[in-house]
């Protein structure tokens, strides 16, 4: 199995280029579903998560071309509205087939995505939300069973804020006969992304990136063309690591616009952090980072997908941090392996203390989800020695060539096995 192994202690420096976002390419793959000709997607970073998507898509029948970070997915020949276990299992975000396959043939059958490590993540709300835009909707034997003539436009309401419901029933509500009101949506940035993909195929929807989504519904949409946002988790990432060796960085590329709580977190940090245009810079030289607090919330608030890294970053940092975690209830696996290179952290249910450390000393570690890698690389720049991490199946999902784009910023980092 694949390692990374990181020598710690050089600050960072240089441009990174940030790639398309994972979570927002997602479910603009799936929904390529809704049209009725080619639909060509941008910017997308080669990652794990969107082969599987791929995959998903081509058992349906879709037709798939990609050349570089281009994607064209030829709807047209879907035969299939069966998402099988093999596929769901191995990543959550699959079940974002269900809206637009239900929406454009009728029916679909998901198979329910399980548990996963950061927690038991139920798919209530999806259901919800296609029941209220009328559709028939059973679970049986591990499968989610939609199936409609035609969808009718709703009000829905969801009971809390999910960007995964908001998605599918977004993309289920285009084609619904007549308009859909979204309350309580998720106000991501990558919903804002889907929404301009989809009106880049024709759908009418107002207010994407508010809590309240209103939907006129289409009889169909057409093909069309979208680059994908840039991932605001990537840059932030970076941006962590920049300010955790002292370093001074610009991330190329990047919306800045949309990463309000993670430049205000850094800059509490003490980075100077200067922004121009799609450029962000982030200077931490000869400084060592000052503990900060954080609370994730949805969107705008801090992101639950940058608390392992900045957690890190309490680790080294003077002073202590409080962090909270209220998105997902098992979030905190990467405790145990940053203690594992001498933090001080301690957990109680959902908040942990970090006291900052002078120094982190390298080790082996494993990384058990996609942040918690994340996490453990940053820790692993600044400690002294060599970190070794195993188990980074988990990173390759979510970013693109970080070992790479690391080295190149100067990290002595190196993939092995
Ligand atoms: C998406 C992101 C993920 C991010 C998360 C929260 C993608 C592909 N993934 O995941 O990186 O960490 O948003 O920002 O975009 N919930 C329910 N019932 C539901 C749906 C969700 O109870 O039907 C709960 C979940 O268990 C969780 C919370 O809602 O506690 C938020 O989940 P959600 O926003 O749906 O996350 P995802 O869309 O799965």
């Amino acid at each position: 199995m694949q390692k990374i192994v990181v020598e710690g202690g050089v600050p960072l420096h240089g441009e990174v280029r940030i790639s398309g976002a994972k979570n927002a390419v997602l479910p603009i793959l799936c929904a390529a579903l809704l049209a009725d000709g080619p639909v060509v997607i941008r910017n997308v970073p080669q990652l794990h998560d969107v082969r599987t998507t791929l995959k998903v898509l081509s058992e349906l029948g879709a037709g798939i071309r990609a050349d570089g970070d281009l994607i064209e997915i030829d709807p047209r020949s879907v035969h299939s509205q069966v998402a099988p276990y093999e596929l769901v299992k191995t990543m959550r975000a699959s079940v974002l087939v269900l809206g637009p396959l239900l929406a454009k043939h009728g029916a679909a059958e998901v198979s329910l995505p399980g548990g996963c490590a950061i927690g038991s993540r139920p798919v209530d709300q999806h259901i919800k939300g296609m029941q209220a835009l009328g559709a028939d909707v059973t679970v049986d034997h591990g499968f989610i069973k939609a199936s409609a003539k035609r969808l009718r436009g709703a009000r829905v309401v969801f009971d809390m804020v999910s960007v995964g419901a908001t998605e599918n029933v977004l993309m289920a509500a285009v084609l619904a006969e007549g308009t859909s009101v979204l309350e309580n949506a998720a106000m991501e940035p990558e919903i804002v992304d889907l929404a301009d993909c989809l009106k880049a195929m024709g759908a009418r929807i107002e207010g994407a990136g508010t809590p309240r989504i209103t939907v006129e519904g289409v009889d169909r949409l057409h093909g069309g063309e979208h680059a994908v946002v840039a991932d605001r988790i990537e840059t932030g990432t970076f941006l962590v690591a920049a300010a955790m060796t002292g370093g001074h960085v610009t991330a190329t590329h990047a919306r800045p616009d949309t990463l309000d709580a993670v430049l205000d977190k850094l800059r509490h940090a003490g980075a100077d952090i200067a922004v121009d245009g799609d450029r962000i810079t982030l200077d931490m030289r000869r400084r060592r980072p000052r503990s900060v607090d954080i609370t994730t919330a949805p969107h705008p608030a801090f992101p639950t997908d940058m608390q392992a890294q900045f957690m890190a970053l309490d680790c080294i940092a003077d002073g202590a941090g409080v962090i909270n975690e209220t998105i997902f209830e098992n979030r905190f696996m990467h405790v145990n392996e940053l203690l594992r290179l001498g933090a001080d952290i301690r957990v109680d249910g959902h908040t942990a203390v970090v006291r900052g450390v002078e120094k982190l000393s390298g080790a082996p570690v494993m990384a058990t989800d996609l942040r918690a890698s994340a996490s453990l690389i940053l820790a692993g720049l600044v400690a002294e020695g060599e970190t070794t991490i195993d188990r980074i199946y988990h990173l390759d999902r979510g970013y693109e060539n970080i070992e790479a784009k690391l080295s190149g910023l100067g990290a002595r980092i190196r993939r092995i096995g």
